[in-house]
């Protein structure tokens, strides 16, 4: 054992000392930033895979405003493969496998997989050539649900089609002329190729800054565990076309969680990029990277909703956690992501000042429209639930998803409430997620201009922490004053 205790810090006990700048205005700041080894972003942040924090809809507003979303894994596996289907269909240029239905299924079946695939027509297709389209609005006042498909859609020969490979303007050319909103892709002989629909076009206009993959579709993330059976989640998430696989393991310097990422990286090569953690140490960054991985999460009990530190007495104040990992990560070429903690739009530029690639956040995302959950009324104010996923409710919840009941009468689930790391909490709702993502990214390329900083690598370069006072932290907040509310 050690004898000597070194001081470890987190966020509230520095600040980053202002440096002569040459940009000219905020917006100059370049918040371009990698996730993993392969991935790029535009900017710097990344959902965590909470059950409270990240599905579809999460996924995708952070992937429009250039980030990524890590969809959690506390859902069947062929679930999370269709939310990670949904994110990369959501803005696709060329859809190239839509959902079809047989002309000879009932009318109610259709409007069954349009509610579950989150779309607004199918196309109809026999023997796997073009026979119709059917569509939310030919069916919305259809009322005999057993009237067959054939009967409503609208058929082959009033279609307006193209060719696969037509390009994005001679599309939008068509969609606009004969006032359409999908434009199915066939063959000479009807066979269907793909399908470009209007809205796909008008969002990617509207988000130039999305993060995509090679072929325009937004970029996702999705998390995995590391319990017996683990390859059939990363198959059907792989299968899905997921950019990055995240092993999502409180504990991450572990041998187990090392063979993982050998496995999967065995299997797949560089096709498919992992994400592994969380470690604190600069030694957990050395093994986790020598066994493959492509980003590593940094991060060990600072979450809001954590209480690893204080259950175990366990962990790492961040921004130290943050520097050393960073340090050992930059020799061996592999990017950080830091994981938890983040309470001010400050606490972004401090994380990744410390040599981080990209922030992970789960509270300040929490409470927003975009996140899974009800909005709760609760004393005249509304609120959404937000839980750490070691908490008694997820963990009995998550139990709960995989035997499909729990008995709590007969069960003994003391174990849970002995067991549990984390808080079930309410956070105030917060609107769309949109307006935090703008805060925060607007919070950054301030914070990059004061430390003079063109880029993220800038930021490293230039950053000089000062550790500060209980009086410093004092000055720093709103003080002598009766704020506004
Ligand atoms: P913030 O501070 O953004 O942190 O809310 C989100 C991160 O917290 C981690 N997490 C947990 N840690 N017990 C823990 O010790 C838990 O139950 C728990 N659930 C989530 C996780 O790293 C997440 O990204």
């Amino acid at each position: 054992m050690k004898k000597d205790i070194p001081l470890a810090l987190s966020f509230d006990d520095v600040l980053l000392v202002p440096k002569r700048s040459r940009l000219k205005s905020r917006r100059e700041a370049n918040t371009s930033t990698v996730f993993t080894k392969k991935i790029k972003l535009n900017i710097p942040l990344v959902s965590a895979p909470m059950d409270t924090v990240t599905e579809d809809k999460m996924a995708i507003a952070l992937a429009r405003h250039g980030g990524i979303g890590v969809i959690h894994r506390y859902l069947p596996i062929e679930k999370q493969a269709e939310l990670v289907r949904r994110v990369k269909r959501a803005e696709n240029i060329v859809i190239e496998e839509p959902y079809t239905i047989s002309p000879h299924e009932k009318v109610f079946v259709a409007k069954e997989l349009m509610h579950k695939y989150g779309v607004s027509g199918l196309m109809v297709v026999d023997k796997g050539k073009l026979v119709g389209i059917i569509t939310m609005r030919d069916i919305k006042f259809e009322f005999n649900g057993d009237r067959r498909v054939y009967e409503v859609m609208t058929p082959r020969e009033k279609l307006i089609v193209a060719k696969p490979g037509i390009s994005m303007e001679e599309a939008l050319e068509i969609l606009r002329k004969y006032k359409i909103e999908k434009l199915p892709l066939v063959d000479k002989d009807w066979n269907l190729k793909g399908l470009i629909t209007a809205v796909d076009i008008i969002k990617k206009s509207q988000y130039p800054t999305a993060a995509r993959d090679s072929k325009g579709r937004l970029l996702v993330a999705a998390a995995i565990g590391i319990r017996e059976g683990f390859m059939k989640r990363v198959e059907a998430l792989v299968k899905a076309d997921v950019d990055a696989l995240v092993i999502d393991v409180a504990h991450g310097h572990m041998d187990l969680v090392i063979n993982t990422i050998k496995r999967i990286k065995r299997e797949y090569g560089d096709d498919i990029q992992v994400v592994s953690g969380n470690v604190a140490t600069p030694e957990g960054v050395e093994d986790l990277a020598s066994a493959g991985a492509d980003a590593i999460r940094v991060g060990i009990g600072p979450g809001s909703i954590c209480t690893t530190r204080i259950v175990t007495g366990v962990g790492v104040p961040q921004i130290t956690a943050i520097m050393q990992c960073a340090e050992k990560a930059r020799e061996v070429d592999v990017p950080i992501i830091a994981d938890g903690g983040i309470r001010h739009p400050g606490d972004v530029v401090k994380a990744l000042a410390a040599g981080a690639s990209t922030v992970m956040i789960g509270r300040l995302f929490a409470g927003t429209d975009e996140s899974p959950g009800p909005i709760i009324h609760r004393n005249g104010r509304r609120y959404k639930v937000y839980r750490g996923m070691a908490s008694f409710y997820a963990m009995l919840a998550k139990e709960g998803s995989e035997k499909g009941i729990i008995d709590i009468d007969t069960e003994d689930i003391s174990d849970y409430a002995f067991t549990a790391e984390g808080v079930e909490a309410f956070v105030e709702y917060k609107g769309s997620v949109e307006e935090v993502i703008r805060r925060l990214v607007a919070a950054l390329k301030a914070g990059m201009s004061y430390l003079g900083a063109k880029t993220i690598e800038e930021l490293w370069r230039n950053a000089e922490f000062v550790r500060i006072s209980w009086a410093g932290w004092r000055e720093s907040l709103p003080h002598d004053v009766e704020p506004i509310e």
